[in-house]
């Protein structure tokens, strides 16, 4: 039977799923609570400068029938009094243990900084994580992603700490930054323990149409927000891939954060690199329970392939993520439809004539509603297969017969590259487009008799 237990940076957990610093690890009551649920580990609530908070906080993305697609938030840090925080820090470690407890801290001065590492160590902190994220509020101050997005002085900050923590320190990046590599070599120069990424993505979720304001309104203005929950994860687990392949970060732990809901999300994470996860938007969304889901899911996927350890396969999708130049042109797919499963709503039709290649054609009048492959125009490109919302309807059948490999990369060694305008070896060449105008009047034409 797996072993979900960790080691993070010297962190032990009794497993990789943890809270991220949040609204669900606001009190030790929640942090407490989440622990009985299952969760390993909760990096607590930013602690720091005194603030006060607006209402309301949050904006959503509700995409179609799913809410929350997107999360949005405009709240600060822990706007509780440090004390009781560090209380009921204490209640929480001295009754769990074994679980990691993080404190996450935002201050400003170093003085500052050494104050509140000795209080929050005193208070039995497994690790502490900075943070260095948050892109509303307190980056105004000149911390948060102010520090994120300058590596000189997030440096500098990080050194400090290290001088002044005898806990493990985990470093928290902002993504609202060109190359995450950037901060992430600064953290590491600095001789952080770890990193944790990402924290929120700067934006706008929308604006209300009566205030002309963006959401979440204040009295009429809004101000940015920091974007996360399922439509950030992409862009997380890119961040954790440029992190986990450079040379000089890719050996310090990190943990993965951002729109993690599902045990497939952890897998997909852990796949990438990250060695924890930390889940805000969904425990926000569905409550502490989500963990139970997780952890089946995750063990399941372990024992079926025979892992012991997560660190069995931490990073093993990494040497499959590459560059595009390093891509074998010679591979090919075309789009095949399952008559039976086919429901003829043509939406694969209208997405390929208007969005792709002018590769499926509508059945001719009395020859039923299922549209057909044109093999020849069909380029691969999965649109298709996308948008068709009858699952595994469309599939994508290999053409190629594996035997040639060529990429980009080789063909520019072999100096065999298109390289004018008008070059025969460019990949349209020949490919079948319709004629603009004679197309355009047939399609009328069709039209009319529909
Ligand atoms: C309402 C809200 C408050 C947050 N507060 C903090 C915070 O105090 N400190 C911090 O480091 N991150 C904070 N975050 C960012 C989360 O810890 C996390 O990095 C981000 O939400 C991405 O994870 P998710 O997609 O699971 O929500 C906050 C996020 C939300 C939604
Ligand atoms: S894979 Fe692309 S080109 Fe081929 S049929 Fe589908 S949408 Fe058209
Ligand atoms: S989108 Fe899918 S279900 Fe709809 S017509 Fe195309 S193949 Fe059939």
């Amino acid at each position: 039977m797996a072993d979900l237990s960790i080691n993070f940076a010297g962190i032990k957990a009794p497993n990789p799923f943890w809270l991220a610093s949040a609204p669900p690890t606001n009190s030790g009551y929640q942090i407490m609570k989440a622990y009985e649920a299952g969760w390993g580990g909760a990096v607590w609530k930013t602690l720091g400068m005194p603030t006060i908070n607006v209402s309301s906080r949050y904006g959503a993305t509700n995409y179609r029938d799913t809410r929350m697609a997107g999360f949005s938030n405009i709240e600060l840090i822990s706007d509780r009094p440090l004390e009781d925080n560090l209380r009921e820090m204490r209640e929480v470690t001295k009754r769990f243990p074994n679980h990691a407890t993080i404190a996450s801290l935002m201050v400003d001065t170093r003085q500052e900084w050494n104050d509140i590492i000795k209080m929050v160590e005193d208070a039995g902190a497994a690790g502490i994580e900075l943070n260095f994220g948050c892109p509303h509020g307190m980056c105004e101050r000149g911390m948060g992603s102010a520090v994120g997005q300058d590596p000189v002085v997030l440096k500098t900050i990080v050194e400090w700490v290290m001088d002044a923590a005898s806990i493990p320190v985990i470093t928290k990046l902002s993504p609202n930054i060109s190359h995450i590599t950037d901060p992430g070599m600064a953290a590491v120069e600095a001789k952080t323990d770890a990193i944790s990424l990402i924290n929120t993505v700067k934006s706008i979720v929308g604006i209300d149409l009566d205030t002309y304001a963006p959401y979440p309104v204040v009295d009429g203005k809004g101000t940015n927000g920091g974007y996360c929950g399922p439509a950030v994860k992409p862009i997380a687990l890119h961040m954790l891939k440029e992190l986990k392949q450079h040379p000089q970060i890719k050996d310090t732990p990190v943990s993965g954060i951002g729109g993690i809901e599902t045990w497939r999300d952890v897998v997909e994470y852990i796949l990438l690199g990250a060695t924890s996860v930390q889940v805000c938007t969904a425990a926000m969304h569905y409550g502490f329970g989500i963990v139970r889901e997780m952890e089946a899911g995750l063990r399941k996927f372990m024992d079926e392939r025979g892992y012991q350890t997560i660190y069995d396969f931490a990073g093993k999708a990494l040497p499959n993520v590459t560059e595009w130049k390093h891509l074998n042109l010679e591979y090919s797919v075309k789009a095949k439809i399952n008559e039976d499963k086919c429901v003829g709503c043509d939406l694969c039709y209208i997405a390929c004539d208007d969005g792709a290649h002018q590769a499926i054609a509508l059945p001719q009048e009395g020859q039923g509603r299922i549209p057909s492959i044109i093999e020849e125009n069909c380029v691969g490109c999965n649109l298709c297969s996308l948008v068709c919302p009858v699952e595994g309807c469309i599939t994508m059948e290999r053409k190629d017969d594996g035997s040639k490999h060529r990429t980009w990369d080789e063909r520019t060694q072999a100096d065999n590259i298109p390289n004018t305008w008008n070059d025969d070896r460019a990949g349209g060449k020949g490919h079948y487009v319709p004629e603009p105008a004679l197309a355009l009047e047939n399609k009328r034409k069709d039209r009319s008799k529909w």
